[in-house]
């Protein structure tokens, strides 16, 4: 059963938009659904027209539907306060730093930490099992790649910290002949399985789904492809493309909106070809921007991922 659609795709291309409507439009079906963002230039309120914050709150005018801006930064403060200790012991019990050279590492940003924060809260959230659906509007392309790979960033972190701490209890236990096991370790264990679940999660295609937005733009396809390679890279699936912001051929008396239309027609080619292995779904430019519940509700959206969320809750 699907449980995690994340939308994603170069800068501008409509992911905050398309998520927000799949959102809106899945809520309404009837699942209880979580529309989370995890780009640090969050703009779910600009989309939805009301206030989004770090704390989960129930979006207006949509019944089941529930927002959260994922503050990556908030949560590594938060993983510091809670877990610095275990970190310092693991440091200071396998290593010649003293507790003053830890707790300055400590206050250095561990490159990518933050955002796996991010992605482990959303694991933590989805363990509570309080809503059907979670909906993840990512940052653009570069990042978001930089995202899909923490775990296995994080996992090499946690193995040298295993290493250290394997080193210390082997000295202890044969000075001792006592096994010890101690915070530090549960904190390394508790990491550890965190992290699979995020890995297997993301690698399982009947839960989750990535869902790649592209326009019909050469530099917009170039790294769209970049992006649907390093997906299946990394064995995420990806079965819809939606290509947004198309010209309408309903136009063709207006010279400007002709001149984009007949732009778009080669990239539309090449899209269709380069991209058959997956459901392609058009979405026309509209001559607004799309904001506020009330568009996003009429907003085409895959019928194929809608029909992927179970039936019996609609
Ligand atoms: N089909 C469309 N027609 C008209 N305007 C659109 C369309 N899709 C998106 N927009 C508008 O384009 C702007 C950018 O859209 P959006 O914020 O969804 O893109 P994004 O990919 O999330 O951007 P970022 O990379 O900055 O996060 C918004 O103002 C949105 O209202
Ligand atoms: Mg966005």
């Amino acid at each position: 059963m699907l449980k995690l659609i994340l939308f994603g795709g170069k800068g501008g291309v409509g992911k905050t938009t398309c998520a927000s409507a799949a959102a809106v439009q899945l809520a309404d079906a009837g699942m209880r659904t979580l529309l989370l963002s995890s780009d640090p230039a969050h703009s779910l309120s600009d989309c939805l027209e009301q206030e989004v914050g770090p704390e989960i709150t129930p979006v207006d005018g949509v019944r089941g539907l529930w927002a959260v801006e994922i503050s990556a930064e908030k949560l590594y403060l938060e993983f510091r306060e809670e877990h610095g200790e275990e970190i310092s012991r693991i440091l200071e019990t396998g290593t010649y730093l003293d507790a003053e050279d830890i707790t300055g590492l400590l206050s250095l940003p561990i490159p990518g930490l933050d955002e796996v924060m991010g992605f482990k809260e959303l694991v933590d959230l989805m363990e509570k099992e309080e809503y059907d659906l979670y909906v993840l509007d990512t940052a653009p392309t570069g990042h978001a790649l930089r995202l899909l790979a923490l775990p296995e960033v994080l996992d090499q972190w946690i193995r040298i910290l295993a290493r250290i701490r394997y080193k210390y209890q082997y000295v202890v236990s044969r000075l001792s002949g006592k096994q010890v096991r101690e915070a530090a370790d549960d904190f390394l264990f508790s990491m550890k399985r965190a992290l699979k679940k995020v890995h297997a999660l993301l690698r399982d295609p009947d839960r989750c789904e990535f869902v790649v937005v592209t326009a019909p733009e050469a530099m917009v396809i170039a790294e769209t492809r970049r992006l649907t390679k390093a997906l299946a890279t990394f064995g995420i699936a990806v079965n819809h493309l939606i290509v947004n912001r198309v010209i309408s051929s309903d136009h063709r008396d207006c010279l400007f909106c002709y001149e984009r239309w007949q732009g778009q027609r080669g990239d539309l080619q090449e899209i269709e070809a380069s991209f058959s292995a997956y459901t392609r779904f058009k979405i026309l430019e509209l001559p607004r921007q799309l904001r506020g519940v009330k568009m996003l509700r009429d907003l085409p959206c895959p019928p194929t991922l809608a029909r992927r969320v179970p039936s019996a809750a609609r």
